[in-house]
């Protein structure tokens, strides 16, 4: 019937009062394979302030004693890539092999992120006065970044590991005290990575997990007075979230509908890779993924063609297996991919395999015409599902995705450097990649998308510059 989990805080696991649970479903077996527990709003007030008084002494903690910590962690999170491994398999059904790469890239990332902030943290700036009209110098400015307080981290479930450590580290090493709050399908993945963090010898209160049911703690969470700063990562629950939380920094990164612009002179069999790569990996369940195709009509046959041969080598089925398509998450994702399926159908796309289900199993499947009528054109499937829009000049590529009320990434593909820079000033996204799919690493790099994709930027270095304020001090001369 599943294990049952316990939350962590003080630097302790414990089980809530009300001895209530929630489930977390296998989405190949469709059973409950492990249970965490509901903690209260109560509790979550407990957790805020043991949060608040462990973040004051950790800001006066030298940075490098927070960097070494840090290195330790991120080493232990290593070590224990297997059983994390395995929580992402039956939780989220990633394929074995991804599910290992994404812990040995949170190691990494929490490692360069150490890094990183002992050199940006470690340096502010001086400013004269007499550079201003009226001013002599009389006044010399010390400036330095100081932590927010505390951080709620809230990362969804398709990286419950790595955009759960993507943000408690930049929180880390800034200085700030963290309460996580992980997805419900991912907390026992999250749970062992804050393990590791516990056996690298954090003060206790600094770092917590509460897990529970969204209905009861989730708003009280978000609007909660004791937080400083709320990183988001998910879906249109973050825009309700903006609505609702007080004057405090939020970094968010929403939903996207990643448009992959094929230019006629492109590299067919290199747009057909990375239309693979970008559209089907983890079953297209990336806010990054390539989501809609805009192919000139004149290489169109060309490249659905290529891309159809490479659909029909996909291996379909559980994630044990390393399969390169898995159930999808949820009962009622599926549903929802199919009916967007069932709308192209009925409005006359093209179906380039046949639509196959059972239970969480979709196949992999590229609907070609599609049309701006069409959900499909417009709605992110977050499923194996990508449209093909044949397009008949540049221009109604652009307009197509900037007609989008999503702004994470795009890509286009040509040889015409020129063209390409054109394009991606034209895209408005927050990325674009020219000749590659779209992605959010290496870790380092900025990440961030307009509209409803989000607001803020992230990023290694720009999530630690995010969780700080400048501070400054005038030294006043007689
Ligand atoms: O799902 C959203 C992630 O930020 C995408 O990350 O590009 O590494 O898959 P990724």
């Amino acid at each position: 019937d599943g294990d049952v989990y316990k939350y962590y805080a003080d630097g302790e696991w414990k089980k809530c009062s009300s001895g209530k649970t929630v489930g977390i479903v296998n989405p190949t077996t469709r059973k409950t394979q492990y249970k965490v527990q509901a903690c209260s709003q109560e509790e979550v007030n407990k957790v805020m302030d043991l949060a608040k008084s462990a973040q004051k002494s950790w800001a006066k903690t030298p940075l490098w004693k927070r960097a070494e910590l840090l290195h330790k962690a991120a080493a232990i999170l290593k070590e224990h890539k297997a059983p994390i491994a395995e929580c992402l398999v039956k939780e989220i059904a990633k394929p074995a092999k991804d599910a290992v790469t994404e812990v040995v890239r949170s190691g990494d990332l929490v490692s360069y992120c150490a890094e990183e902030g002992v050199r940006i943290l470690g340096e502010g700036k001086f400013l004269v006065s007499d550079s201003f009209p009226g001013n002599e110098r009389t006044k010399y400015c010390l400036t330095s970044k100081i932590p927010l307080g505390v951080i709620l981290a809230i990362p969804p479930f398709n990286y419950p590991v790595n955009l759960a450590v993507s943000k408690i580290a930049p929180a880390l090493i800034a200085g700030n005290s963290i309460v996580l709050k992980p997805p419900t399908q991912g907390a026992v993945s999250a749970l062992h990575m804050v393990h590791c963090f516990h056996l690298a010898g954090f003060p206790k209160g600094l770092i917590n997990c509460v897990t529970g049911k969204g209905s009861e703690i989730g708003d009280f969470l978000t609007m909660h007075p004791g937080v400083n700063c709320i990183s988001f990562t998910g879906g249109d629950t973050g825009i309700s979230i903006s609505k609702k939380a007080g004057m405090i920094p939020l970094q968010m990164e929403l939903g996207g509908k990643d448009a992959c612009i094929v230019l006629e002179d492109a590299d067919l069999d290199l747009v057909a890779v990375n239309i693979i790569k970008g559209g089907f990996s983890y079953s297209g369940q990336r806010c990054t993924a390539v989501k809609v195709v805009l192919v000139m009509e004149s290489v169109a046959d060309a490249l659905v063609e290529k891309v159809k041969a490479k659909v029909a080598k996909l291996t379909v089925g559980p994630p044990e297996d390393n399969c390169d398509i898995t159930p999808v998450v949820s009962e009622s994702s599926s549903n929802y991919i199919e009916g967007l399926v069932l709308d192209a159908k009925e409005k006359g796309a093209t179906f380039c395999q046949e639509y196959k289900r059972e239970g969480n199993l979709i196949w992999p499947l590229l609907l070609d015409n599609v049309r701006p009528d069409m959900r499909i054109a417009w709605e992110e499937p977050f499923g194996p599902v990508l449209p093909v829009i044949r397009i008949s000049s540049v221009e109604e590529g652009i307009h197509h995705c900037n007609a989008s009320n999503f702004g994470l990434q795009g890509c286009v593909f040509t040889k015409d450097v020129n063209k390409a820079i054109m394009i991606s000033d034209a895209m408005e996204t927050g990325t674009v990649q020219i000749n590659s799919a779209p992605a959010r690493g290496p870790d380092h790099f900025p990440f961030q998308g307009i509209k409803d994709s989000g607001i803020g930027s992230q990023g290694i270095t720009n999530s630690i510059n995010m969780m700080t304020k400048v501070k400054t001090t005038v030294i006043n001369l007689p």
